[in-house]
């Protein structure tokens, strides 16, 4: 069975290509994760906010795995940032899973209350020191926080989950996570499915006899990034996987960093940060 590369963050080694579980909720949830794990997904990227923890610990419960081969990922979401909050978000997400730990925890958003990063950042290593989690990270912060959240934890943070695909540049958030040995997670890595029907993407996948949602995650895999794909349909989610197996030119990965564009961001919420300005 195809096994995927792994990335190293911090002190962990993330499967480079995971299940996103987004909107995945009840058993179309159940099944999406099953089925990832029989086509040899090891990661599966879950959220307190996504509503599907108790499914997601079904399905891992029933493949048939031992816990250490599988790479899971929970998130606090940006109202439980207080310390006692976060520490009870990490175990309500654990009695949903039915699991006594994940292997990263993330803050889902920079704080939106007020919370200092100091005392967030210090619950997160509380929630690894007490073995909720082997590792700990940051999602959605941009260069200048994830540099402060660094100095401030004790233990390495292990990756900072964000949007990432060829329509938007990420050119100094890559080198921030670079430069702190941080892995850089794409979310969204599709454009929400919108890149699938890019003519570039397109055209550059009827030339190699792939599909466009391979041309676009082997884009990611090359430059060293997680990517957590989303899909309800087994079809999709095994070919999502089938991206170890070939190639893409220094043109081909030039051409398709080139469709950046400045409104090239699909996730942009009220509460979001001040993003890193776009080098393109
Ligand atoms: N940390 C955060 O704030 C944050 C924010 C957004 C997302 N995320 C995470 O990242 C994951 C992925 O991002 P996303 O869900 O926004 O979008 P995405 O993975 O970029 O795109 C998902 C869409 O692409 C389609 N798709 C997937 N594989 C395909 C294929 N092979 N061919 C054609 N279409 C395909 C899916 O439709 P089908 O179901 O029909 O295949 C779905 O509509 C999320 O599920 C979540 O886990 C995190």
């Amino acid at each position: 069975m195809t096994q995927a590369p792994l990335v190293t963050g911090g002190d962990a080694r993330i499967p480079a290509i995971g299940l996103g579980t987004w909107q995945l909720a009840g058993e179309e949830g159940k099944r999406a994760v099953r089925d990832a794990l029989e086509i040899g997904y090891r990661h599966i990227d879950t959220a307190a906010m996504y509503g599907n923890e108790a499914e997601v610990g079904r399905a891992i419960a029933g493949s048939g795995l031992k816990r250490d081969e599988i790479f899971l990922t929970t998130k606090v979401w940006h109202t439980d940032l207080a310390p006692a909050a976060l520490l009870d978000s990490a175990r309500r997400s654990l009695d949903k899973l039915k699991l006594d730990h994940v292997d990263l925890l993330l803050i889902h958003w920079p704080t939106t209350t007020g919370v200092a990063l100091a005392d967030s950042i210090g619950a997160l290593n509380e929630a690894r020191a007490q073995g909720l989690a082997r590792h700990i990270g940051v999602s959605n912060f941009p260069s200048a926080m994830l540099a402060e959240a660094t100095s401030l934890s004790a233990a390495p943070l292990a990756a900072n989950q964000c949007e990432y695909h060829p329509r938007l540049d990420q050119t100094t958030l890559l080198a921030a996570c670079r430069a702190r040995g941080v892995a850089f997670t794409s979310y969204s890595p599709l454009g929400r499915g919108d890149l699938v029907a890019d003519p570039t993407v397109a055209a550059m996948a009827a030339s190699r006899g792939r599909s466009p949602s391979q041309i676009i995650l082997r884009w990611h895999v090359q430059q060293g990034v997680v990517a957590i794909p989303r899909s309800r349909s087994r079809a999709h989610i095994a070919a999502n996987f089938d991206v170890f197996d070939f190639e893409l030119g220094a043109d081909e990965m030039a051409r398709l960093s080139a469709l950046a564009r400045a409104d090239g961001r699909s996730v942009n919420p009220g509460w979001a940060p001040v993003w890193d300005k776009p080098a393109r």
